[in-house]
């Protein structure tokens, strides 16, 4: 990159919000130990500013790379090729609670619980919670389409986006939707940008929808001898249609990693598997009596007893566990990390896909997730194995995961993305004419290919 691109961008952003140096924080996201530090990272402070610099990058044709919150999974927030890192940490406000018509109205920096907690002040609910709310934003949600615990019930991120501001690469500064709960305009860029992962166009300014607060949650967790059984107690749950708000599974040895990085133990033990279940609602009868019919099909599905965390303090202590659960796996040993979603009937087999894979593999694969909406966080651990091993025999093995997973009506992620690290494995989620007509979707957007070049998208080589 020239020095007449850094003093323009310079120009566009003020001296104090271009780096140049200490680019280490723009370097990589969450996503196992990879590093590609930008040249450049700037930080816009407006739509005006992000579209300034677009321009200059599509001048120069620099890649460009939006970033927030950087805790992503799948390296979407990855500079691979150098160029701009377009930082969105300073256009953090949000900008409007609206109380009569309930939206909320925020800029793509401001980070999750922030909102949550600001908009539960007021009785109000965004609901989405992916585990790293306490860091990750808003404009990153966004981009990835974020889910968690309690999409099961809410949904994920892209049910509460009814609006965006949006800056195309021609430097055009955009507007889709609004305080709107029905629009049928036209085609429905909101619902394409969200889940774009930065490939098509930054988005400057967002608006949620928001619902009343539930007054009253409650917590079981539940511990099976055998894996087969939590699963069918899932399809059980929902069989009986009853709604919780989160039906989350850990296996052992996930369990057992967080119980070592957070020195706590979980107040039930012995389990080959657990379900972390919550439903929420204003009548406390009602959730009692939801909650006490989960336990029972729990029970009869091979729980030997159920731990009820009637007290916000144990419900706390259960989620800061579950939500630990991601560090703590990573913590372990090299990983690969996949995200796989089935239709939740079917989980109960895609638990046993991923056992079966893994030994044919000679792997280890521990298990987490969201399965009461079919999502099973599924991190492949390198332990004690041989390099060569590992590098060997981890591509063939998430293969055929995905193929199997593909093959049950399933996707080769749910929640966190497609990006850096899984983009070669879209040629089994897609054919190829479905793959060409996304690509020509890209090129209306970005023409030059400069938006986070190397995401979401396979090289078109071999295909
Ligand atoms: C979780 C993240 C890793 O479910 O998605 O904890
Ligand atoms: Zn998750």
């Amino acid at each position: 990159m020239t020095p007449e691109v850094i003093e323009r961008l310079r120009a566009a952003v003020g001296p104090e919000r271009l780096f140049t140096s200490d680019l280490e924080k723009y370097s990589h996201d969450e996503t196992e130990d990879f590093e590609f530090p930008p040249d450049v990272a700037v930080c816009p402070a407006s739509a005006v500013e992000t579209a300034e610099i677009l321009k200059i990058a599509r001048g120069y044709r620099i890649p460009i790379t939006p970033q927030a919150g950087r805790t992503g999974l799948s390296g979407g927030a990855l500079c691979v090729h150098r160029g701009i890192a377009l930082s969105m940490e300073r256009m953090n406000r949000i900008l409007d609670i609206d109380e009569r018509n309930l939206f909320c109205v925020a800029q793509p920096g401001v980070v999750t619980q922030t909102l949550q907690d600001e908009v539960e002040a007021r009785g109000l609910f965004y609901p989405p919670d992916p585990s790293s709310r306490g860091s990750c934003t808003i404009g990153g949600n966004v981009a990835h389409n974020a889910g968690g615990p309690r999409a099961l019930k809410y949904g994920v991120t892209r049910d509460w986006v009814t609006g965006l501001e949006f800056v195309t690469t021609a430097g055009d500064i955009l507007r889709t939707g609004g305080k709107l709960m029905k629009n049928v305009a036209g085609y429905s860029l909101t619902h394409l940008l969200v889940g774009s992962e930065g490939t098509l166009a930054p988005v400057t300014e967002i608006t949620l929808k928001l619902i009343p607060r539930p007054a009253i949650a409650k917590t079981m967790l539940a511990p099976f001898q055998d894996v087969a059984g939590a699963a069918r107690a899932v399809t059980e749950i929902f069989k009986a249609k009853l709604t919780p708000c989160a039906c989350e599974y850990m296996d052992r040895a996930a369990v057992a990693a967080a119980e070592a990085r957070t020195g706590k133990k979980l107040p039930v033990q012995g389990g080959e598997a657990y379900l972390l279940v919550e439903v929420d609602g204003n009548e406390e009868a009602l959730l009692d009596r939801d909650l006490e019919r989960i336990a029972d099909l729990c029970m009869k599905e091979g729980a030997p007893d159920v731990f009820l965390a009637a007290e916000s303090e144990k419900r706390r202590f259960l989620w800061e566990f579950r939500r630990s659960i991601g560090e703590a796996v990573k913590a372990l040993s090299a990983y690969k990390e996949e995200d796989t979603v089935v239709p939740r009937a079917r989980l109960p087999e895609l638990v046993q896909v991923v056992q079966q894979v893994a030994r044919a593999h000679g792997l280890t694969a521990v298990c987490y997730g969201h399965v009461g909406d079919g999502n099973l966080h599924v991190n492949i651990l390198k332990g004690e194995l041989s390099e060569d091993h590992w590098r060997r025999g981890l591509d063939p093995a998430v293969r055929e995961l995905f193929a199997r997973t593909v093959a049950m009506g399933g996707q080769i992620t749910g929640e966190h993305g497609v990006g850096y690290v899984q983009r070669n494995y879209m040629t089994i989620a897609y054919s190829k004419p479905h793959l060409d007509l996304m690509r020509r979707l890209k090129k209306v957007f970005d023409p030059e290919g400069i938006l986070n070049p190397g995401k979401v998208l396979p090289d078109e080589e071999g295909r």
